[in-house]
């Protein structure tokens, strides 16, 4: 079930976030509501696992916690014909998107908590509530699925331009075709669902997970390493601003992509390909290369010098055999 994010709820936490005690009956007056709303609201957020000490003088938060601000992120946007839902809970902002027909230009949708969220090759996305970005957007091009190849390419790029115009401290660079590193670990992955639609044209529906303000987190089902954003700048980043900061850099690199398609973002994917010239393994349907990534081809298919032989791949799983 979606729930959509809830200005009370926004409103508790307001209160909370300077992490001292509150007494139900203070923030009942404030908010307008009864003892027992408060109650309920309190339990609900203990039920996404943000810590809450409850005693008899009141509730107090172990560590500040700031949510979506739909308007915020509205006022911060450059481009018209954007439009942005923001969901407390959802099963999967990609899934939502599919089934949903599109409205605007580029229809984004938000999360601050997933409970099927999907990743690449069938795996599972996996996202503390409140802290990290969770974001799809959906929108029609008047091409053939054939000519979206490169479109995942691109959406990485203008991610990582993003993020690296938001701080340089960040230098994130890809590892294709999907994977945002920072310093060589992943802190961010892309998932696109491309479907054809009966009159030629094709609906992308794109999904960014990012990690922004999880610093320990011991996270289930979560088995490899990860970083996040707050790793490199030791504060607790405002997501609003981030989130803006991506919708621009997609609303306007977009239309490139449209455009031209891949062809003018090669020479820019070289300055992020993490796995060019390096040591390298990819695994693809079943079969292990080992070589030296040699960048991408104009479908966006990752090229691996191996043995004297370039082969060219079009999915798969690399890693850097040697640091
Ligand atoms: C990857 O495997 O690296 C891609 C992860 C993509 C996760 C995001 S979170 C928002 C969107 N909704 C989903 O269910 N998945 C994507």
């Amino acid at each position: 079930m979606a729930t959509k994010l809830s200005p009370t709820l926004i409103k508790t936490l307001d209160i909370l976030n300077d992490c001292t005690i509150h007494s139900g009956e203070e923030m009942a007056q404030k908010l307008n509501i009864s003892r027992a709303a408060i109650w309920k609201i309190i339990k609900h957020l203990k039920e996404y696992n943000i810590s809450i000490a409850s005693s008899h003088h009141g509730y107090q938060l172990e560590a500040p916690l700031m949510l979506y601000d739909k308007k915020k992120i509205e006022e911060l946007l450059h481009y018209p014909n954007i439009q942005l839902e923001v969901f407390e809970s959802i099963s999967s902002t990609n899934d939502y998107l599919k089934s949903k027909d599109v409205t605007s230009r580029l229809d984004f949708c938000l999360a601050e908590y997933q409970t099927k969220g999907r990743g690449r090759l069938g795996r599972t996305w996996i996202s503390p509530f409140g802290k990290n970005i969770m974001l799809s957007f959906s929108c029609v091009f008047n091409k053939d699925i054939s000519e979206l190849s490169g479109l995942s390419l691109v959406i990485g790029i203008l991610v990582a331009q993003a993020l690296n115009n938001f701080d340089s401290k960040f230098n994130a660079m890809l590892k294709w075709p999907n994977d945002l590193l920072l310093n060589n670990v992943k802190v961010g992955g892309i998932l696109v669902d491309l479907l054809a639609e009966a009159n030629g044209s094709c609906k992308a529906v794109v999904g960014l997970g990012l990690n922004v303000n999880m610093r320990d987190e011991k996270l289930e089902g979560v088995e490899r390493t990860w970083t996040s954003l707050d790793q490199f700048t030791h504060q607790t980043l405002d997501r609003n601003l981030i989130v803006a900061q991506i919708i621009n850099s997609l609303a306007e690199g977009l239309e490139g992509f449209t455009k031209s398609g891949l062809k003018p973002y090669m020479q820019i994917w070289d300055t992020f390909d993490m796995l060019k010239d390096r040591t390298i393994a990819l695994e693809s349907a079943g079969l292990r290369v080992e070589g030296v990534g040699k960048g991408i081809t104009k479908e966006g298919h990752l090229l691996v010098l191996a043995f004297g032989d370039m082969k060219s791949f079009s999915s798969g799983e690399a890693t850097l055999l040697r640091y």
